[in-house]
C-alpha cells in the first residue's frame, strides 16, 4: 500500500495547510494532543491515515484533508487545549468530526467522514445558515444541485430552531477527490412535539407522499437525511430512536420489501450489543434491552412511486454495551467475518486515529450498523471517534446483561 504520511510530497502539501501537520517524531496522531495541536490538524492527520488505510491515493488523501479543514473552517486553528468549541451532539466528547468505513464483500471499504460545519457559531440559528453555506460552497464547487435541500429549508431552519442539531455534512470519499454528500437535518428544529409532522411535511414536499405511513412506530425522529450531488439513486432518509430495543423487536423495524432476513437481524444485534452468549439459534435472552442508549433505525426513500422504503440500516451504540474498545472491535470483527468482510482495514483505520491501546478507552467505536440496500450487497458499518478531547474510560464491570438471569 502506498505510504501517504512517509511521502515527502504529500508532507510538503500538507504542511501548506497548516504548520502543525507534520512532527519530526513520526507520529501521526496522539491522546493526549501535543502542545499548541489543532483541532484542524489532529482531524487532518486522522483523515490521511484513515484514507491510506481505505486505500485511496496520496492526491485523494491531500484533497480531502483540505476539504475537512475548509469545511470545519475557523475552529480548524482552535488548540485542542481549549474545551470543544460547543457541546455537539456529533460525538460524545463534542469533537464536531466523526469517521466510518462502510464495508461490503470482495471491495475496498468505503470511508466517510461527518462534520458539523457550523459548530463554532454563536447560536444554533447561526450553526444552520454555516452549516447551509458550508453545503452550498461545496455544490458550487462540485456542480451540483441543492435544490432538495434548498425546498425544505422552511421546515428545518426555522428563525428560533431547537433541539441537538441544526445540519450535519457527511461525505463518502470516493477514490478521484470528489466526495458524495449527505445532509443531516434535525426534525425537532420547530419542537419536538413537531418532529413528526415535520418528517412527514419534507418526505412529502420530496414526491414521498405516502412514505411516512409506512415508517415502523418509535419513541422519536431523530435525524432526517438526503443524498445530495452524483447519486445513482439519491436517498431521503428517517432515522428513529427505539428506547429499549431487543434482539427480538429489531426485525420487526424493517419496512423494504426485499429483506433482509429475520435472522440475520437479530444475530446481528446480539453480536454488536454483547448479547451473543446463547448462541444464534437460542430464544433466551432475545428480550434484553438496550437500555443505556437507544438503538436506531433508518429507512431510505429512493422511489416516489413506492410509499415503501428500499433501505434499511439497524445501528447499535456499541460503545455502551461493551467494557472497552477490544471489546467492540472483537464484535466487529466477528460481525464482518460472518458477511464476508476483511476486517484487516477497520484495525488499521483504528490505529490510524489513536496510538492508545484498545483496552483503555471505551468510544473509539461509536456504533455498529448493519444496511440493506435493494440491489446492493449487505453493507456492514463501523463508527470511529476522533477523540480529540476525551477518551471515556473503560468499564468498570462487564456491562453485557445477558446472563444476569432475565
Ligand atoms: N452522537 C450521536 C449519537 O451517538 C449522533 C450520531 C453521530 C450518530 N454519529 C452517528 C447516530 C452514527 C447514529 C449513527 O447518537
Amino acid at each position: 500500500m502506498e505510504q501517504i504520511s512517509a511521502d515527502p510530497d504529500v508532507m510538503r502539501q500538507l504542511a501548506a495547510i497548516r504548520p502543525f501537520d507534520t512532527r519530526p517524531s513520526g507520529r501521526v496522531s496522539s491522546w493526549p494532543p501535543l502542545p499548541g495541536e489543532t483541532l484542524g490538524g489532529h482531524a487532518a492527520r486522522q483523515i490521511l491515515r484513515l484514507c491510506e488505510a481505505a486505500g485511496l491515493s496520496g492526491n485523494d488523501s491531500v484533497e480531502y484533508a483540505r476539504t475537512l479543514l475548509s469545511v470545519l473552517g475557523p475552529v480548524a486553528e482552535r488548540p485542542l487545549d481549549m474545551p470543544p468549541p460547543y457541546d455537539s451532539f456529533l460525538s460524545d466528547d463534542h469533537t464536531p468530526v466523526e469517521y466510518s468505513l462502510a464495508f461490503t464483500p470482495d471491495a475496498q471499504p468505503t470511508l466517510r467522514v461527518l462534520l458539523e460545519p457550523g459548530c463554532g457559531a454563536g447560536s444554533l440559528a447561526e450553526n444552520g445558515r454555516v452549516g447551509l453555506r458550508a453545503v452550498r460552497a461545496l455544490a458550487r464547487r462540485w456542480g451540483f444541485s441543492t435544490q432538495r435541500l434548498d425546498e425544505l429549508e422552511d421546515l428545518f431552519f426555522p428563525a428560533a430552531p431547537e433541539g441537538p442539531l441544526a445540519l450535519w455534512l457527511a461525505l463518502e470519499l470516493l477514490p478521484g477527490g470528489v466526495p458524495k454528500v449527505k445532509v443531516y437535518l434535525n426534525p425537532a428544529a420547530s419542537g419536538e412535539e413537531r418532529s413528526v409532522a415535520t418528517v412527514r411535511e419534507a418526505l412529502g414536499r420530496l414526491g414521498h407522499d405516502r412514505a411516512f405511513g409506512s415508517l415502523p412506530p418509535s419513541e422519536r425522529p431523530l435525524f432526517f437525511a438526503l443524498d445530495l450531488g452524483d447519486w445513482e439513486e439519491p436517498r431521503a432518509k428517517v432515522y428513529l430512536v427505539h428506547r429499549d430495543l431487543s434482539a427480538r423487536e429489531a426485525p420487526g423495524l424493517v419496512r423494504t420489501p426485499g429483506g433482509p432476513a429475520r435472522s440475520q437481524i437479530t444475530r446481528f444485534f446480539r453480536t454488536a450489543a454483547g448479547q451473543a452468549a446463547f448462541g444464534p439459534g437460542s430464544r433466551l435472552g432475545l428480550d434484553v434491552p438496550l437500555d443505556r442508549r437507544p438503538g436506531l433505525s433508518c429507512h431510505a426513500f429512493t422511489s416516489t412511486r413506492s410509499a415503501r422504503p428500499s433501505g434499511f440500516t439497524l445501528h447499535v451504540p456499541v460503545r455502551d454495551y461493551a467494557r472497552h474498545d477490544g471489546e467492540a472491535l472483537d464484535r466487529a470483527v466477528t460481525l464482518l467475518r460472518r458477511h464476508g468482510m476483511d476486517p484487516a482495514p477497520l484495525v488499521e483505520a483504528l490505529s490510524a486515529v489513536t496510538p492508545r491501546r484498545l483496552e483503555d478507552g471505551a468510544g473509539l467505536i461509536a456504533y455498529l450498523a448493519l444496511a440493506h440496500q435493494a440491489g446492493k450487497p449487505l453493507r456492514v458499518t463501523a463508527y470511529i471517534s476522533s477523540e480529540a478531547y476525551e477518551v471515556r474510560p473503560p468499564a468498570a464491570a462487564p456491562i453485557a446483561r445477558v446472563g444476569a438471569g432475565r
